[in-house]
């Protein structure tokens, strides 16, 4: 089957986060937006045949998981990832995010330190403090274009006292895939320092490169002992709405810790059309993922050719993963205001701000690619634009 992703869909009315609010966060109902991770692109067939079979119904009761559900997601895994998930290993959850909460609950006390690292997706920062634990920083190091773990800096906050982390895999922003030998050398150091893992790998699916995105708690056995694996079929199909996603824990004391806080804070269960949209999801529409990850690699390479070739004071950093563009723009020598002001004022265009992901990110942008080409070459030129006649 063939899909069309250059054909533009008005989400405009919609009740959409993303182009609904263009008025009242950046003050201009025309900006167009680029920025929080949803796609404006429809789901696969199966997805929407399913869900509009399941409106049909007219009663959304309380839903259960079946096997069926279960074994979407193991096969899944197993075929896409060489990772074989045990069903009773899965938990639940109404959002990746609430399930780091949980996890971070669980796993550390109030006040203790919490790895991250910097420049990163900004709920991890909220999910830390909010929680009454410390952000510790482990700030990634950009060298020769692409995102490095530092391991000396690591180190030191593990010998400091920090007992877990918060990996991305892949990485958001910067859309680093990161290979096995960098995970492994992760790895040792928790290992070493009795470091728990929280890894949240929302973005698994979403791999442009010509290179694999390895499970953590693949590594080895001792290692998915101390993970805990965040997973969704949200940002792969573009169905964050549903509020399906679901953790994965092989430690049996672990697991239980967890699912006893999920009952706690009465965050578990699943939604109505979540579990027949995820059997969809991962049963039938490997092929439009395929056409997807196409269509997003073609963007991608619009982007960073236009950039290059149109606005040199821009630097884009190539993504191995995930459908976000991560855009060195110091060289415009803007604050946070004047680049917010530079794109939702002048270029009436929506991006991230990178300051949000912490002040590594400053004087970056993020561009979200998961829309119809003629929609992103609209929001460059516009950005183009202003840049030339502020300059
Ligand atoms: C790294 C990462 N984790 C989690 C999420 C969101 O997860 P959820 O909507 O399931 O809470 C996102 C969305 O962009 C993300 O980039």
């Amino acid at each position: 089957m063939t899909y069309q992703f250059d054909e533009q869909f008005e989400r405009k009315g919609t009740l959409s986060l993303k182009w609904d609010q263009a008025e009242s966060l950046f003050g201009d109902p025309d900006v167009l937006p680029l920025w929080v991770a949803d796609m404006d692109f429809r789901c696969p067939p199966a997805i929407i045949e399913t869900v509009k079979q399941r409106a049909e119904l007219g009663m959304y009761g309380y839903t259960i998981r079946t096997h069926e559900y279960l074994d979407a997601i193991t096969s899944w895994f197993s075929r896409r990832h060489h990772w074989q998930i045990q069903p009773e290993w899965l938990t639940d959850t109404p959002g990746v995010v609430p399930a780091l909460g949980v996890a971070i609950q669980v796993l550390s006390e109030p006040g203790d330190q919490v790895i991250l690292q910097s420049p990163v997706y900004n709920p991890f920062y909220d999910v830390i403090r909010k929680n009454g634990r410390q952000v510790a920083q482990n700030p990634l190091v950009l060298r020769n274009g692409r995102y490095e773990m530092d391991y000396e800096q690591l180190e030191s906050l593990m010998r400091d006292g920090a007992k877990l982390l918060l990996l991305c895999s892949p990485h958001n922003p910067g859309g680093r895939v990161w290979d096995r030998e960098e995970l492994e050398h992760l790895g040792r150091l928790c290992e070493q320092y009795d470091v728990r893992v929280i890894s949240d790998e929302i973005h698994c699916d979403l791999i442009l490169a010509d290179k694999k995105h390895i499970p953590f708690a693949t590594l080895s056995e001792t290692i998915a002992e101390r993970t805990v694996t965040c997973l969704a079929p949200s940002k792969t199909f573009n169905m964050p709405g549903l509020n399906s996603s679901f953790t994965c824990i092989s430690n049996p004391e672990m697991k239980r810790l967890f699912d006893e806080q999920v009952q706690t804070l009465a965050v578990g269960g699943v939604s109505f059309f979540g579990p027949p949209a995820t059997i969809a999801a991962y049963n039938e529409s490997e092929d439009w993922l395929e056409a997807l990850l196409n269509y997003v690699r073609g963007n991608m390479e619009y982007a960073i050719s236009f950039i290059k070739d149109q606005m040199p004071m821009l630097n884009p950093i190539v993504s191995e993963g995930t459908y976000l563009l991560w855009v060195d723009c110091r060289k415009l020598g803007l604050n946070t205001d004047a680049l917010k002001q530079l794109m939702y004022q002048e270029a009436k265009i929506a991006f991230n701000e990178g300051s949000l992901y912490g002040e590594q990110g400053t004087g970056f942008l993020r561009i979200n690619l998961a829309c119809p080409r003629p929609l992103l070459s609209k929001a460059l030129d516009q950005f183009k634009g202003a840049i030339e006649r502020m300059l």
